[in-house]
């Protein structure tokens, strides 16, 4: 069925990429894979990928430098091994927050881990929900860009939530966008939560634009959940103006830091966030629902072997 498809994973999250296999009806390909007593990372692949369409499994969270170092080095050993072709699917792509020069004398992180994947030699990448959609052009081979949102949304209308009590409450002004395609696919009206971010792990957000939301239930969609300082807080501001329900909702689970803490104590009904990363038993909170993207990437994937249009699957 798949002429010449093979899909390996990283350790970076095994369980998805073992998820995609079974979506796709394939093995996953054997990797040895092992850190040297020094800690650099050792990696042999245990079978002929000669002449292979390969894509490659590993998102780029926490530990984030790791992660990314075992990326590039699989990728070098499929291009040494004489792959045809070498996708590299990130779900999530990590430094993407890096992306321009907010202050003097910083780097484009972003720009340099995009150039390092391209050097190290995939030729093609599939990844979803970048931090910015623009970070696509920071690489010169093909980026396919999906989005866990329609798939999140499925989930919220098996919820049969009335319609005209929804409101999607922004949780800061750069997922306005993101939330006015919750607002077209779930209903309801768009609210936006005012956040200033004082530090890396600490946010303030005090007014609410577009209320009243007294008695509604308030939804909040961010790109990621990290330090939870960003959702949370937009939650305590809808539970400050009156919303009767909450929930939160994000497509990357970072979760790191203050984050478990925080959410344990949100005034949130439940957490829905996607497993684009793995998700310890110790941060599944009981209010956590985990979403597969794994059929999503899995036919993204079978699309771009095939050479079929991937864009259906965009939004
Ligand atoms: C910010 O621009 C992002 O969209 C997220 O809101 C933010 O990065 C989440 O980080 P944290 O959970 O640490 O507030």
């Amino acid at each position: 069925m798949y002429d010449r498809l093979t899909l390996i994973s990283g350790r970076a999250h095994p369980a998805l990429a073992q998820e995609i296999a079974d979506y796709l009806g394939l093995p996953l390909g054997p990797v040895e894979l092992g850190n040297f007593p020094d800690g650099e990372i050792s990696v042999r692949l245990e079978h002929n990928i000669r002449g292979r369409d390969v894509f490659l499994v590993q998102p780029t969270g926490p530990p984030v430098n790791e992660n990314l170092m075992e990326l590039l080095i699989i990728i070098d050993a499929c291009k040494r091994a004489s792959a045809e072709r070498i996708t590299a699917v990130i779900p999530y792509f990590g430094y993407a927050r890096q992306d321009r020069k907010d202050a003097g004398r910083v780097p484009i992180t972003a720009k340099l881990v995009a150039n390092l994947i391209t050097k190290a030699g995939a030729d093609r990448v599939l990844t979803m929900d970048l931090h910015a959609a623009q970070i696509q052009g920071f690489f010169d081979v093909p980026v396919d860009h999906l989005y866990a949102g329609p798939i999140l949304d499925e989930y919220f209308q098996s919820l049969r939530l009335p319609r005209d009590e929804i409101v999607v409450v922004s949780p800061d002004e750069g997922s306005i966008k993101r939330s006015l395609q919750h607002v077209s696919r779930l209903g309801g009206r768009l609210a936006i939560v005012d956040k200033r971010r004082s530090s890396a792990t600490e946010t303030k957000q005090a007014n609410l634009i577009g209320g009243p939301i007294e008695g509604k239930t308030a939804l909040l969609f961010d790109d990621m959940i990290s330090t939870a300082g960003s959702i949370v807080g937009a939650a305590e501001v809808a539970k400050a103006h009156g919303a009767k329900d909450i929930y939160i909702s994000a497509s990357h689970a970072v979760l790191c830091g203050p984050a478990v803490s925080r959410l344990r104590e949100a005034p949130v009904r439940e957490i829905v966030v996607s497993n684009s990363l793995p998700i310890p038993p110790e941060k599944r909170l009981p209010n956590m629902k985990i979403i597969s993207v794994a059929p999503l990437l899995g036919e993204a994937i079978r699309r771009i072997h095939r050479n079929e249009s991937v864009s259906k699957l965009f939004d």
